[in-house]
């Protein structure tokens, strides 16, 4: 009796200590907050471009973040320190200790960093190249008609300030197959595209205001989230209490050697449950919430003025006298401005660090994932006698349907939505 009740202890604790395994499971969470791959959020403009009985498009006008970029100064440093602990993963198992699976720690400890990653920092990767050529490809696909010839005045292409993001039009130009297309050239000091950059106002009070990330530093107190340290201390057997910076240099390990194009997953997320990256996700929603959104009135404010432009670009091209193409290319900041304005994703309850509301709308993963995008079409109908105007809405190239009917806005509600934001100021920077 005492005999079989010590074996079946043994058995326990055997199946305990060996968990899942990364490599062999087929259904991962993919979403890495504003370092999700674009693949793995975006439909296709081909395929979603709403076709109504009548209409054409007349002008195509779309606010683009940049694609994948390496990370910036201030993380890279972490990312090496985490790089040396596939060794003592390794050294770990082999031992006996941590809980990763044989397979995972062999796919760990084999894989080796792209020299680029950490040598290039904070310039685009050449999957964010991929990415954004991928989105002048379609784009030109998708309104052939529309977009088959271009003047020098039939077009706009224009980014903000930024060696990784000025580089990245390069790539919408080659994709869309005239490389001969004029960029206009960034303005260091203010643009629509960015008016958020010149106003120390935002820069003092939300940018690097500490207040700002306080929930987000309330969450990583919580049961939650430190259950998730807990666990990746188990997975790995560190020895030494993993701190918070080890944490994400473990997660931007993790995001940035996926790859979205060749649908692989690195070897790092194997460190990670399901749990833990949608816990991590949402330190990121947090942080993009109070910076860029609806937890800073201030942040929509500047969400308008991109949005001003559409409307005045678009009403130009109602009178016949518009661009057939208007391309900005920005930040994440900007497109979580220009959610913010249209009153998009918005929680009925503000996001806060004391609990994570998994059916929330506010998703840095979708609205500011690497090339989010957003794109809006004019369209001309006419039906015998009669023309009428609508305006659709893309999110990463799906329709943006919480904005009107299915994503089609009818021109009066369109105007009507946008009106408010002409002649916004930003004096109060
Ligand atoms: C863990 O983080 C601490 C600072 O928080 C750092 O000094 C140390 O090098 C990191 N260790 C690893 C293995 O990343
Ligand atoms: C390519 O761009 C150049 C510069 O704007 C323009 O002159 C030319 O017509 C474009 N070609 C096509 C096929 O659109
Ligand atoms: C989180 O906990 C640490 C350690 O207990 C404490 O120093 C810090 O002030 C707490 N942060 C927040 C935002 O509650
Ligand atoms: C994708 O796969 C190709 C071919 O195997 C490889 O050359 C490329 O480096 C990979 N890209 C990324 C971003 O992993
Ligand atoms: C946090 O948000 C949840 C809803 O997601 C709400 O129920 C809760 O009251 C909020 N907590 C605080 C402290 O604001
Ligand atoms: C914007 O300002 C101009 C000039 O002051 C004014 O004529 C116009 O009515 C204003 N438009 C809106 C929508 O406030």
């Amino acid at each position: 009796m005492k005999i079989i009740a010590i074996l079946s202890t043994v058995f326990t604790i055997i199946k305990l200590s060996i968990s899942n395994c990364y490599w062999s499971e087929n259904c991962h969470y993919k979403y890495f907050s504003s370092k999700t791959p674009y693949e793995f959020v975006r439909g296709d403009i081909r395929d979603s471009f709403v076709k109504i009985k009548g209409c054409y498009a007349i002008s195509v006008w779309s606010l683009v973040r940049h694609g994948k970029r390496n990370p910036g100064i201030d993380y890279v440093q972490n990312m090496l320190d985490a790089t040396t602990m596939k060794y003592t993963i390794k050294f770990n198992h082999e031992n006996g200790k941590g809980s990763m699976c044989a397979q995972d720690v062999e796919n760990l400890y084999n894989w080796e960093a792209d020299p680029k990653l950490f040598q290039n920092v904070h310039q685009i990767a050449d999957e964010g190249y991929q990415e954004i050529f991928g989105i002048g490809y379609r784009i030109r696909k998708a309104f052939k008609d529309l977009l088959k010839s271009l003047d020098d005045k039939d077009y706009k292409l224009r980014s903000a300030y930024g060696a990784w993001i000025e580089n990245g039009v390069k790539a919408f130009v080659e994709g869309f197959g005239n490389t001969s297309m004029i960029i206009e050239k960034s303005n260091a000091d203010y643009d629509i595209m960015a008016p958020y950059e010149a106003c120390s106002f935002y820069v003092k009070e939300v940018k690097n205001n500490m207040k700002t990330y306080l929930e987000e530093n309330k969450y990583k107190n919580t049961s939650e989230y430190l259950a998730v340290k807990k666990r990746i201390q188990q997975r790995t057997g560190m020895d030494f209490t993993l701190t918070n910076k080890n944490i994400t240099g473990l997660y931007d390990l993790c995001r940035y050697t996926s790859s979205g194009l060749n649908n692989t997953l690195s070897p790092w997320c194997a460190i990670f449950t399901k749990e833990d990256i949608q816990a991590l996700e949402y330190v990121g929603d947090l942080r993009h919430f109070f910076r860029n959104s609806y937890g800073n009135p201030i942040n929509e404010i500047f969400g308008r003025i991109p949005l001003a432009d559409l409307l005045e670009r678009f009403k130009t091209a109602k009178n016949g006298k518009g661009k057939k193409l208007t391309v900005y290319f920005t930040h994440a900041t900007m497109m979580d401005m220009v959610y913010s304005a249209l009153g998009l994703f918005k929680d009925e309850i503000p996001l806060n660090g004391t609990f994570r509301n998994p059916e929330r709308k506010w998703r840095s993963s979708k609205t500011a994932t690497f090339a989010a995008n957003l794109m809006v079409t004019l369209n001309r109908c006419s039906n015998g006698e009669s023309t009428g105007y609508n305006v659709v809405f893309y999110m990463n190239e799906e329709p943006l349907k919480s904005i009107c009917n299915e994503g089609v806005c009818s021109w009066e509600d369109f105007e009507m939505k946008l009106k408010p934001f002409i002649n916004t100021t930003t004096a109060f920077c």
